[in-house]
């Protein structure tokens, strides 16, 4: 089968997310990676990209000059990662869409709601994929969750736990710290510091392991260290669409927590556990059974579960492979859209456009009840709205 050419924007030398989406990409051999305008320093950019692989003449300086040259070459990138700092996501992910690129967009995908509902006309308009990289769903086991969930294995879902919480900016010692006072500075950041980093992954997962979407929230945000404007915790109820009670905590100050990303799902007929560290176990707790471990790999999971798991069980998967399954469901994607055939229904479950907006219209809700001391909001997208 022909390899797919991918090209990258960011994720330069010593950039925190560009090896993962680089390891993710070449996992299965679907990709080349083919082109790239890696660094905001046009040289230190050219000169990574050739020493990862790029010819000379795809190693650009410059996104724009990337944009340029590739639309015009007959051998064009199917695939474009965007992994530069958020406030140049919006620009980027849309210059590339208009020109019939397929965008695989870092989160957040916009700084506004308004960007947002742009992005999403835009890419239903172009027809070309635009995804955004909630990549934690790539965990086959949140994959199976979802799945369960779908086939009524929980019955009805009563409440969904969700928690990001680490304790990496605990220290009122380092909030000055140029590498983590901008986080927290609204002219940089946006509306939301801890929320829009880490919180809205976990909302997401809570929307894609139920199947159901935010409808009003309430948020109580603080910030813990006296110098940061916006919040490094937050507390956030919510309701969802199918009738689900959502809770979140999400926190940067949370000592001794590492990633800290974890779901619970708890129906009429059955519960479930998992936690990103550990993501190879799944907890399932059936009412009047037994507590039980699922293994990622052993026999019998679904089909979504299985697609997504490479290794035999008992050997750990990780992050960069939750991330390859990400970019597994754009390859199948893209050959389905070039062939003219359906897709693998199992491959067709990653985050797109909607989600990005979604979770823009979630962070932007939370900001307006955290001031408003928790009042309820609409975590809707207008667009959205108007629909339901
Ligand atoms: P970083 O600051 O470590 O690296 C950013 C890279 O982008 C640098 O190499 C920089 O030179 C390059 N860059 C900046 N402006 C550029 C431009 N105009 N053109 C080309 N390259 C440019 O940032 P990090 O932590 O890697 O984050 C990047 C994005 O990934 C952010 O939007 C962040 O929210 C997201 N992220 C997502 C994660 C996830 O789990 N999905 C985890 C970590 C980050």
């Amino acid at each position: 089968m022909a390899k797919l050419n991918w090209g990258m924007i960011g994720g330069g030398e010593g950039s925190q997310i560009g090896p993962a989406h680089r390891l993710a990409a070449g996992l299965d051999g679907a990709f080349t990676f083919a082109a790239g305008a890696l660094d905001h320093r046009a040289d230190a950019g050219r000169d990574y990209g050739q020493r990862l692989g790029l010819a000379p003449d795809r190693a650009y300086g410059d996104w724009r000059e990337m944009l340029a040259a590739e639309r015009a070459r007959a051998d064009r990138l199917d695939l474009v990662t965007v992994a530069t700092p958020n406030a140049t996501h919006f620009e980027i992910t849309k210059a590339f869409l208009e020109a019939g690129f397929n965008v695989l967009c870092e989160k957040p995908m916009t700084m506004t709601v308004d960007e947002g509902e742009e992005i999403v006309r835009l890419a239903e308009r172009s027809g070309r994929i635009c995804a955004v990289n909630y990549g934690y769903t790539g965990y086959a086991l949140v994959r199976h969750m979802r799945a369960m969930v779908a086939r009524g294995d929980l019955g009805r879902i009563r409440v969904v736990v969700a928690e990001f919480a680490h304790g990496h900016h605990a220290d009122a010692a380092d909030a000055d710290n140029p590498r983590v006072r901008w986080r927290y500075d609204p002219a940089q950041a946006g509306v939301s510091a801890q929320f829009a980093d880490c919180g809205i992954h976990a909302m997401h997962m809570a929307s894609f392991v139920t199947g159901q979407n935010v409808e009003r929230l309430s948020a109580d945000t603080v910030s813990t260290i006296d110098s940061r404007v916006l919040e490094d915790d937050a507390m956030v109820n919510f309701r969802m669409d199918g009738g689900t009670v959502g809770r979140l905590w999400t926190s940067s100050i949370a000592l001794g927590r590492q990633h800290g990303l974890t779901l619970q799902v708890f129906g009429e007929t059955g519960g479930l556990r998992w936690a990103q560290e550990q993501p190879n176990q799944l907890y399932h707790m059936p009412l009047g059974g037994r507590l039980q471990v699922i293994e990622r790999g052993e026999g019998n999971l679904s089909p979504e579960a299985d697609r997504a798991s490479r290794v035999t069980v008992g050997h750990a998967e990780g992050m960069p492979l939750a991330f390859a399954n990400i970019y597994a469901d754009m390859a199948e994607t893209i050959r389905a859209q070039k062939d003219g055939r359906a897709m693998d229904p199992a491959a067709n479950l990653y985050p797109r456009a909607e989600d990005g907006l979604r979770s823009m219209a979630a962070v932007f809700a939370v900001a307006q009840s955290g001031k408003a001391d928790g009042a309820w909001v609409d975590a809707r997208p207008p667009m959205f709205r108007a629909e339901a």
